[in-house]
């Protein structure tokens, strides 16, 4: 760590310390902003945290959806977003008229979205899921409902396939993770004998296949820590490296592509988190027409995980 950086840390802890504001930060932000976060976790329990935050203000170091959930969950707290601009491609690629288009065509249909969508998306759907929850859920629907499956594909068949389901899809995928393939984890596994393959359901189906084990990033994070095995081909973004490394030093990581980087998850940095701190920008707000639809299907997730 550098000093510029070490001097942005200790002004950020002082500042935030002195204005009671919460840090929730994603596994995949830059390993110096995992290192100031109050609280570190997955899409899901990143909204957890949001609800049960201690302090009314709460800055949400994260792509956008993240810090909109936090903001729709807790209508009575300031939700402050360091840079505006982070936001998940994938999350962008729905567009109501489509799901609207299905509904209508599929009355009976339950409607999933992932929580990497828009507001406007949720507000349409019927529950929304997270990599961490998504097989739970779909467990105590209807067993003959038809199920439209929104945004991530690759999340939707994996989970459909270990459920033994077809759902209706949604063409769109995480760019990040499309980068995590079958034949470099193969060339991985002959380099580095007896690793263990873990890897985010957002992953290519045939990935997931060859994997120990699928889960979220804290899943990931868990299994590692957990596992007697001392080898692992982490498959997904390269900022859980940090925390897994944190977690438990002893463990050998091999990151499954040097290409597993989120341009908009890293461009949040420590001076712009200084920056929203001091200023408390931005303010992340929903338009309460969308936000008493969307936060339906946000608490349905809750009920349905906590069941
Ligand atoms: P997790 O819910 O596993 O943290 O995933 C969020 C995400 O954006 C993965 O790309
Ligand atoms: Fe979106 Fe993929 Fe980045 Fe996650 S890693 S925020 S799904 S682009």
């Amino acid at each position: 760590m550098n000093k510029v950086d070490l001097k942005l840390m200790d002004d950020i802890k002082r500042i935030k310390q002195e204005k009671s504001i919460y840090i929730i930060a994603h596994y995949y932000q830059r390993d110096e902003i995992q290192d100031i976060a109050d609280f570190i976790g997955d899409s899901y329990a990143m909204a957890i945290a949001a609800k049960e935050s201690p302090c009314k203000t709460i800055l949400v170091a994260g792509v956008d959806f993240m810090a909109q959930t936090a903001a729709m969950l807790c209508p009575d707290k300031i939700i402050l977003s360091p840079e505006t601009r982070a936001t998940c491609p994938m999350a962008n690629s729905t567009f109501v008229e489509d799901i609207l288009d299905y509904k209508r065509d599929h009355p009976d249909a339950i409607v999933i979205s992932y929580v990497n969508t828009p507001a406007e998306i949720k507000a349409v759907s019927d529950i929304c899921c997270t990599s961490s929850n998504a097989e739970k859920i779909i467990r105590q629907l209807p067993e003959k409902s038809r199920i439209f499956f929104i945004p991530d594909r690759n999340l939707g068949i994996n989970i459909a396939r270990r459920l033994g389901r077809i759902f209706d899809y949604y063409y769109s995928s995480c760019p990040i993770h499309a980068r995590v393939t079958k034949k470099e984890i193969l060339q991985l596994k002959q380099k580095y004998l007896n690793a263990l393959v873990l890897v985010h359901p957002e992953c290519d189906p045939e990935v997931v296949e060859i994997a120990d084990y699928v889960g979220s990033t804290a899943g990931i994070l868990k299994y590692t820590c957990d596992s007697k095995a001392s080898r692992f081909i982490i498959g997904t973004e390269c900022g859980i490296m940090h925390s897994i490394q944190k977690a438990c030093p002893a463990k050998e990581l091999i990151l499954a592509s040097s290409e597993l980087i989120c341009p908009n998850m890293k461009s949040i940095t420590l001076d712009k988190i200084l920056y929203s701190l001091e200023n408390l920008e931005t303010v992340i707000t929903v338009e309460e027409s969308i936000r008493e639809k969307a936060i339906l299907a946000l608490e349905k997730m809750i009920e349905y995980a906590s069941a």
